[in-house]
């Protein structure tokens, strides 16, 4: 029974659109109702996904909705939202939830009467969909920090996921409850803090295989047999995710800067920007940042 779900429509379904539509669907949260992407034959296949939603041949062939998720690659989500503002502000008939809504008293839990749109971009805010604002929508962004290798394995994977809500209030309290809802644990950042934000998870995940890389090829350059590399990648990783989460960043530490060896540190950045210059910077910069953490 979905009758009287609010309706969801999707404008790009890809890893993240696909997982949350089916999740949402599954858990009777929304009524996926139209789903645009870059072609028919991808909007029937997320839609079969999703198990629920019909393929839209255009953005103009889109019925009003009560919610809009815009999960386009973030390259395109300031495009969509112009777009679906020209468009919504075409759209005359207002959903069944909405004309519903507005005959009904309001109360905290029920579905506003406003649209609400929101993306899932970590890096971008709210204020990308400012064309929607300008029509008075509501519009938030939500960031599930999880890594969506693709739609069948997020979705096993979702429960408990950390999701920063950012945007206008009563957005941000519909999809804390909708994502909440499917088991994310919501926390809010504020719009000013975004990049911020999202630049600490680059630290923690992206610059993990950069620092792999360096490594690997600075033994490389020393002689280190081709064959042991995956060895002391796997030991050394796993070791330093083992004590990193039994001990925390500061309690794992180890190397010259654990000992404020600032003696050795400069012996060895000479030797690493002699080698690479870029490396050698990294390893001036990192070690400064491991003397601080070490308290040096
Ligand atoms: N992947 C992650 O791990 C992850 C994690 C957290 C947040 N996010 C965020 O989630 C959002 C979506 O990422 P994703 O990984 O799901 O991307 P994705 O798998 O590449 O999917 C993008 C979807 O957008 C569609 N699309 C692209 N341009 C479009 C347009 N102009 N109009 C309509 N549809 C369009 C694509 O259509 P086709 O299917 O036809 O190609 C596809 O369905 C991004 O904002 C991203 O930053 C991603």
């Amino acid at each position: 029974m979905t009758a009287h779900l609010p309706t969801l429509n999707l404008i790009g379904a890809g890893r993240v659109g696909q997982t949350l539509a089916r999740l949402w669907t599954q858990g009777g949260v929304f009524a996926v109702q139209d789903v645009l992407t870059t072609s028919m034959a991808s909007a029937q296949g997320a839609c079969d996904f999703i198990g629920a939603g019909t393929p839209a041949p255009s953005l103009g062939s889109m019925r009003s909705a009560d919610v809009w998720l815009i999960a386009t690659t973030d390259a395109q989500i300031a495009t969509a939202a112009a777009a679906l503002a020209a468009h919504a502000a075409r759209m005359t008939t207002p959903s069944p939830v909405r004309q519903a809504a507005a005959a009904a008293p309001a109360t905290a839990q029920e579905t506003p009467s406003t649209p609400i749109a929101f993306h899932c971009s970590g890096a971008l805010p709210a204020s990308v969909l400012a064309p929607l604002t300008a029509l008075g929508w509501q519009v938030a962004s939500a960031h599930p920090i999880l890594s969506f290798a693709n739609a069948e394995a997020a979705c096993a994977q979702f429960a408990g996921t950390p999701c920063a809500l950012e945007g206008d209030a009563t957005a941000r309290a519909q999809l804390q409850a909708a994502f909440t809802a499917i088991g994310a644990q919501c926390f809010e950042v504020r719009s000013q803090d975004k990049l911020l934000y999202h630049a600490a998870a680059v630290f923690a995940t992206n610059f993990l295989p950069v620092l792999q890389s360096v490594a690997e090829d600075a033994w490389r350059a020393t002689g280190v047999p081709e064959a042991l590399l995956p060895h002391l990648r796997a030991s050394l990783l796993n070791n330093a995710v083992a004590n990193i989460t039994r001990l925390g960043p500061q309690g794992a530490l180890t190397g010259p800067a654990a000992r404020g060896d600032t003696a050795a540190i400069a012996r060895q950045a000479a030797a690493v920007s002699a080698w690479d210059e870029k490396s050698g910077a990294a390893y001036v910069a990192l070690s400064d940042l491991a003397l601080r953490l070490a308290g040096h």
